[in-house]
């Protein structure tokens, strides 16, 4: 499935719309549709319910996206948080200097270089502009990639703000409340979700790269000297997580980044990649971030963040695991992993192959004939409309409604018939096998909810 298919497919049913769309367009936004809002909640859930519920050492938190300036130059967003920016003089046009190296089709790797060293390979191997294919480059200049806005009613009151790059920040500000609130013990662990903004500058493969985004983000609080052992129980459950999802194993890598090119505060880091139509890039970061951000936030705001263990009375500051989540990724890593376009004997159908928990209808409730199956069938979509998610289709041959069906991934579709208004039965017709059976309509709802709560 290419990038442009899916984009198309995401749109056609109603998963994406591009962003302001009536007025032309706004470029790189995005508008989860019908379908599209029900995927992403449900995929929060998920996560919320694996990370957060179910485990009675992490609790949850819903910051504000707007924190006090002194947040970001303590975590060193104000003065690191910042990409490679490379013009090129001949066609005017901007591009990320890492980006431009690796593209060039020379398997250079640029990741986390200095300014000097990827000036130094731009001109070693004379990277030409993708645009206009001249070697006539400045030099290149940091851009800080957080959005400023202001705060304040009038001019001269007005104070410079930005909006949160990433959601973990808020997490360490409230560390000390939620530790004496919820009388969590080290070790625990403080998770939310919720939107991010980056001044990107290079935005784009559809919601993979975007200025706005959602962050499921988790920082898990140890004693120092265990953080190795929980980065790894993390790694594990990660990657439980993201199967059951029923993405493909073969998609998915863990990439262990080497000790020379962990950042400065951290001591382990793994990208967890996915294979995308363009290849293999970033879903999820793992990264072990040692005591830097509450050691940070503790000197640069004065407020003592240690924890004192209450057996042993030893003071520290806790170590910290974090994996960092793009909520869109993990959708577009969803949706390509499930689409296909499926040969069938003298057909072909669009198949969404999606887990039945996942997908944004669960049932599709359809009468054969209108005129005659119509009050059954929309009694029957009642019964199950509290129960899981459902959708009434009583337009068109059935042919085309079970092929709807099949295209947004509805692994259920209940058929009234005449059988139906006889014997109270109904025809369930299976997605991925095509295949009828007939229930009683007793049996219809237990039936589904086995089904569907695997
Ligand atoms: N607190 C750590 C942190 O924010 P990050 O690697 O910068 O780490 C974490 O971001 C995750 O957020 C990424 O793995 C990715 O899934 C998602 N993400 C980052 N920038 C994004 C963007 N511009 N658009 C969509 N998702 C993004």
């Amino acid at each position: 499935m290419t990038l442009e298919a899916l984009v198309n497919y995401a749109k056609t049913y109603g998963f994406i719309y591009q962003g302001s769309e009536i007025y032309g367009g706004l470029s790189n936004t995005w508008d989860f549709g019908p379908l599209g809002v029900t995927l992403k909640r449900t995929l929060k859930d998920l996560w919320w319910h694996t990370f957060v519920t179910q485990d009675a050492h992490v609790v949850g938190l819903d910051s504000a996206i707007l924190l006090h300036p002194k947040t970001w130059e303590a975590s060193g967003h104000v003065g690191g948080f910042s990409d490679p920016l490379i013009d090129c003089k001949s066609c005017k046009t901007r591009h990320r200097a890492d980006h431009l190296i690796e593209s060039a089709g020379l398997g250079l790797s640029a990741d986390g270089l200095s300014k000097e060293t990827l000036e130094g390979m731009i001109k070693e191997h004379q990277i030409v502009c993708p645009n206009c294919g001249k070697h006539d480059f400045t030099p290149i200049r940091e851009f800080n990639l957080m959005f400023k806005t202001g705060i304040g009613v009038t001019e001269e009151s007005t104070q410079s703000i930005y909006l949160r790059p990433e959601t973990a920040q808020g997490i360490f500000l409230n560390f000390k409340n939620i530790q004496r609130t919820s009388r969590q013990k080290v070790p625990f662990g403080i998770a939310q979700i919720g939107k991010s903004f980056r001044n990107e500058i290079t935005p784009g493969n559809f919601i993979f790269r975007t200025r706005e985004f959602e962050q499921a983000e988790l920082e898990f609080f140890c004693a120092p000297g265990e953080e190795k052992n929980w980065f790894e129980s993390y790694k594990a459950k990660m990657k439980e997580f993201l199967l059951d999802l029923g993405l493909d194993e073969t998609h998915l890598k863990f990439e262990d980044h080497p000790e020379e090119k962990l950042s400065h505060y951290s001591n382990a880091t793994t990208d967890v990649m996915y294979e995308f139509p363009w290849g293999f890039d970033e879903l999820w970061g793992l990264a072990s971030r040692t005591d830097y951000d509450l050691k940070q936030h503790q000197d640069y705001s004065g407020v003592n963040l240690e924890y004192i263990d209450p057996i042993t009375n030893e003071r520290y500051i806790p170590y910290v695991v974090e994996p960092s989540l793009g909520i869109e990724r993990l959708f577009l890593a969803v949706l390509h992993d499930a689409l296909e376009e499926e040969a069938l004997e003298n057909d072909t159908r669009t198949l969404l192959r999606i887990h039945p928990k996942l997908a944004p209808v669960q049932v599709a409730v359809l009468p054969l004939i209108k005129k005659r199956h119509k009050a059954m069938a929309e009694d029957v979509f009642k019964a199950l409309l509290g129960e899981f998610r459902v959708q009434y289709d009583e337009s068109g041959a059935i042919g085309r409604r079970y092929r709807r069906q099949d295209a947004i991934g509805t692994p259920y579709c209940v058929t009234i018939d005449d059988d139906s208004l006889e014997k109270n039965t109904v025809t369930l017709r299976l997605r991925d096998s095509m295949e009828q059976i007939t229930l009683s309509l007793d049996e219809l709802n237990p039936y589904l909810k086995k089904a569907l709560t695997r």
